[in-house]
């Protein structure tokens, strides 16, 4: 699903590179925690996967598509492919949790009653189907975080990616929208999991580590 070959990024400006020399493989439905301390190079990483940044150096491969060939205008295609968290949930604040979840289909044309149908099975499943008409602004950050969660699981995407999917909720949440993104909710989908939070992997054990340490990677076994 994922194959890094000896990935590198230097940003403009920078002399110590953001990533160096990285090789990773993940293979379809696997769980994978990246982990590493602030600056380590977690975000960096992720943005390369959904090509919002290229490499400097070496190959991304994400689903079968080299994103060093990809021509910008092919990039929206990969994306709907994807499910993107992230700790700012960048919802529409003015609309419904119904609205901000719909959306994700509606860019890429589903039929409104598949849509309709589709929102009401994943609200149902982060247990937010009372608040579907409610304004997202209206609501807590933990409410919010699942609305993001829905939002990026509703196309049913291959490759889920959160960046810091929990940094802005209290204990109790963390571990409830962790248990969701390691439950059947995902549907088979494979999950990276950037964060700097350790007590996050003693709370819900399985799944791969990865650990980034200025720059590098190195696998916990
Ligand atoms: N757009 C950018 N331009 C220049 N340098 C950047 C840019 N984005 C990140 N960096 C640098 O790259 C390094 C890795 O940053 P990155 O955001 O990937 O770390 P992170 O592991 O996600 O940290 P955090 O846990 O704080 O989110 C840092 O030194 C950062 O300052
Ligand atoms: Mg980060």
């Amino acid at each position: 699903m994922i194959l890094l070959e000896e990935v590198s990024k230097v940003y403009p400006h920078r002399e110590e590179p953001a990533l160096k020399g990285v090789s990773l493989q993940v293979a379809p439905g696997e769980f994978v925690y990246l982990t590493g301390p602030s600056g380590a190079g977690k975000t960096t990483l992720l943005r390369l996967l959904y090509g919002a940044e290229l490499p400097s150096k070496g190959r991304v491969v994400v689903g079968g598509t080299d994103l060093g060939r990809l021509a910008p205008r092919h990039l929206p295609l990969l994306r709907r492919r994807l499910g993107l968290v992230f700790q700012d949930f960048r919802l529409m604040p003015r609309r419904s949790v119904f609205e901000n979840v719909a959306l994700s289909l509606e860019v890429a044309g589903t039929d409104r009653r598949i849509v309709e149908r589709r929102v009401e099975e994943v609200l149902e499943q982060v247990k937010l189907s009372r608040l579907a008409k409610s304004p997202a602004d209206t609501l807590s950050g933990g409410e919010q975080q699942r609305v993001a969660l829905a939002r990026a699981l509703a196309p049913g995407p291959d490759l889920i990616l959160a960046d810091e999917p929990t940094g802005n909720l209290d204990p109790e949440n963390a571990l409830a929208m962790m248990r969701l993104l390691v439950g059947d909710y995902v549907g088979g989908a494979t999950v990276l999991v950037a964060t700097h939070d350790p007590t996050l992997l003693s709370l819900v054990r399985g799944g791969r580590v990865v650990h980034l340490e200025r720059g590098r990677l190195e696998e916990a076994s």
